[in-house]
């Protein structure tokens, strides 16, 4: 059981992802910052300009040279302080806002 999760866990994200590029061929950008506004400026900040300690600086390019699906797989989990946005955000909606995290820096 558990080795199952452990290996289907990642097959299945990884064929979500592949859906949600697809579906998110030339990412919106302009949608990603109205969702990191609402969702993301706590703790990352303006412009990416970290508000939290321990939280990246994407203006600085924290974090960002990580491929995409490794960001979406923490912003759908949450990692340590940053919640899971799994459920309140579509993968798709993640993607915008990460194409949007990639013109801060
Ligand atoms: C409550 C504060 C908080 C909120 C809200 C938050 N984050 Fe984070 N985020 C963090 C912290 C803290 C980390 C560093 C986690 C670590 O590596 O320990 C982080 C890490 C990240 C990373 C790097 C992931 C990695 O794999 O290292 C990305 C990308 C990210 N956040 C994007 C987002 C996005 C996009 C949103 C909005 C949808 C968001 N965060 C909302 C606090 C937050």
């Amino acid at each position: 059981m558990k080795l199952a999760t452990k290996i289907l866990g990642p097959a299945l994200a990884g064929l979500s992802l592949l859906l949600a590029c697809g579906a998110s061929q030339g990412a919106d950008t302009n949608k990603g910052q109205q969702l990191y506004a609402a969702n993301c400026v706590i703790c990352h900040g303006q412009a990416g300009r970290s508000m939290m300690p321990g939280a990246p600086s994407f203006d600085r390019g924290d974090g960002l040279l990580r491929p995409d699906f490794t960001l979406l797989a923490s912003i759908r989990s949450g990692k340590n302080a940053m919640p899971a946005f799994q459920g309140i955000l579509a993968d798709r909606d993640i993607m915008d806002v990460i194409a949007y995290l990639r013109t801060l820096h």
